[in-house]
């Protein structure tokens, strides 16, 4: 049986060698730990096998208009029943921990109640593969895919959800505790909480302030119960929680823009940072969220943490935008010649180095691991049995030289998964916009590597025998 490294970059020290160099100066400790990063909905596939049963992404990716291509996770990537070709591969390239989200709708079909012991025998089949192949898993609970019969009951406006979400983490510790050490609570809860229940362009679709309010505040509730409820079950599990990060600028130096973006800031980052590690929310919307706020509320929200995942894209230009339902900050104008990705979002590698700092600085240090990181760009098609992708490659290697510098600054840094593993259902934008380090032909289901995953591999190996 494999014995399972500690999560830390000393506990990992043994198994890896010396520093490898991911670009020209930096270079990244012995012990980090590489890794890659997928979510249930977007990989999947197979939405009613073994009696999973529809959740919010289901519902809105079939609601006419929602997606920008049409399509929806149906079929995905297959990994439902393709998962041992994806497990392969990724041990074959060299991965040493692998970041997944479990679905609840396969585990718990009604949100509430009975536990489906097909669904959760999906994840025991890709956990058993993943040790055998010596990758370490890393599940994360909540990727956004909601039981739609608890969307029927409120969803995350209904506060009975911290406890439907303690009792469905439970069944998920229970079946797999025993080899899976490190569990995140949730993704990105802000951006849950602003796309999908503020602006309304990610499922459930639903708009305005207090919707967002209620969504955010529910979810910080479920994730500190989540977390103590897990704690109590078995004192070997690494506890933590995902969350989008990134630096806000203002648009122009207005004193308008610079007062929004400051609110933005808080409705995006420290909205999740303060109440877990302060106890508190932000006060600009202390009185926003004071309704909601029922005594012991805090308290339950701040507790320690293992390790905090960190996704990190690029920073945002906020200005004052009046008609914006987020605290009238909306997106502004991003400074000429700002590289961008296809997506339109501005790329920054000091931005990794900023978020990281803060965290250094004004929230303890906590242990961090790089849980997404990556790129979207318009791939070449396959040839020769590969995808040409520099842009994507000198992202990944920007981002992981920022890493480096992180970590000899101090930062609390243990590891880095590229988001993402496989081109996958990027949410609202569909099948048409790829994150992925391997092509996937969505009409065959052929997995081909693109130069990015090679790129990775190489130094992922270079690391591992200390060269
Ligand atoms: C963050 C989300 O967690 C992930 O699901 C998404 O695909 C990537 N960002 C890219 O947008």
């Amino acid at each position: 049986t494999a014995t399972l490294p500690a999560l830390t970059r000393a506990g990992l020290a043994q198994s890896a060698g010396q520093s490898a160099a991911p670009a020209g100066g930096a270079r990244i400790p012995p012990g980090f730990v590489w890794g890659a990063s997928t979510s249930a909905y977007q990989i999947e596939g197979a939405v009613t096998a073994d009696g999973r049963k529809p959740s919010i992404w289901d519902t809105f990716s079939h609601t006419p208009g929602r997606i920008a291509d049409g399509t929806n996770g149906d079929v995905a990537c297959n990994h439902y029943n393709l998962y041992a070709e994806d497990v392969e591969l990724m041990g074959k390239m060299g991965f040493q921990a692998y970041r997944f989200s479990i679905a609840w709708p396969r585990v718990m079909p009604d949100g509430t109640g009975a536990v489906n012991a097909k669904g959760l025998d999906f994840y025991d089949r890709l956990v058993d593969r993943l040790l055998a192949a010596n990758i370490l898993p890393m599940a994360c609970l909540y990727h956004w895919d909601l039981p739609q019969a608890l969307q029927d009951r409120g969803g995350w406006h209904n506060r009975d959800i911290a406890n439907w979400f303690a009792d469905y983490a439970r069944a998920c510790v229970e079946r797999l505790g025993d080899r899976v050490k490190p569990w995140a609570m949730l993704n990105e809860p802000s951006v849950h909480a602003i796309f999908g229940h503020g602006f309304g362009n990610h499922a459930p679709g639903l708009t305005g302030w207090d919707s967002y309010v209620r969504a955010q505040h529910h979810q910080n509730l479920a994730q500190g119960v989540g977390i103590s409820t897990l704690r109590s079950m078995r004192s070997d599990l690494k506890l933590g929680t995902v969350f989008s990060l990134q630096p806000i600028f203002p648009s122009s130096q207005q004193p308008q823009d610079i007062a929004a973006a400051a609110r933005f800031d808080a409705c995006w980052n420290t909205i999740n940072l303060d109440p877990l590690f302060l106890g508190r929310y932000p006060a600009a919307f202390e009185s926003s969220f004071a309704p909601l706020v029922q005594a012991g509320d805090m308290q339950a929200i701040r507790v320690p943490v293992d390790f905090l995942g960190v996704n990190y894209y690029g920073p945002s230009w906020i200005k004052h935008d009046p008609a914006a339902f987020l605290a009238q900050a909306g997106y502004g104008a991003v400074p000429d010649g700002t590289p961008r990705t296809l997506l339109g979002w501005p790329i920054s590698a000091d931005g990794l180095v900023a978020v990281l700092a803060r965290l250094r600085d004004q929230y303890g240090n906590p242990p961090v691991f790089i849980t997404e990181n990556g790129a979207c760009y318009e791939d070449p098609a396959p040839a020769n049995g590969v995808v040409q992708d520099p842009e994507r490659t000198a992202y990944i290697r920007a981002h992981l030289d920022a890493c480096a510098r992180a970590i000899g600054q101090g930062c609390a840094l243990n590891g880095y998964f590229v988001w993402s593993l496989l081109d996958n259902f990027e949410w609202a934008e569909g099948k048409r916009r790829r994150f992925g380090v391997t092509h996937v032909d969505f009409d065959t289901q052929a997995r081909t590597p693109k130069s990015s995953l090679l790129y990775l591999s190489q130094l992922m190996r270079a690391h591992a025998t200390g060269a």
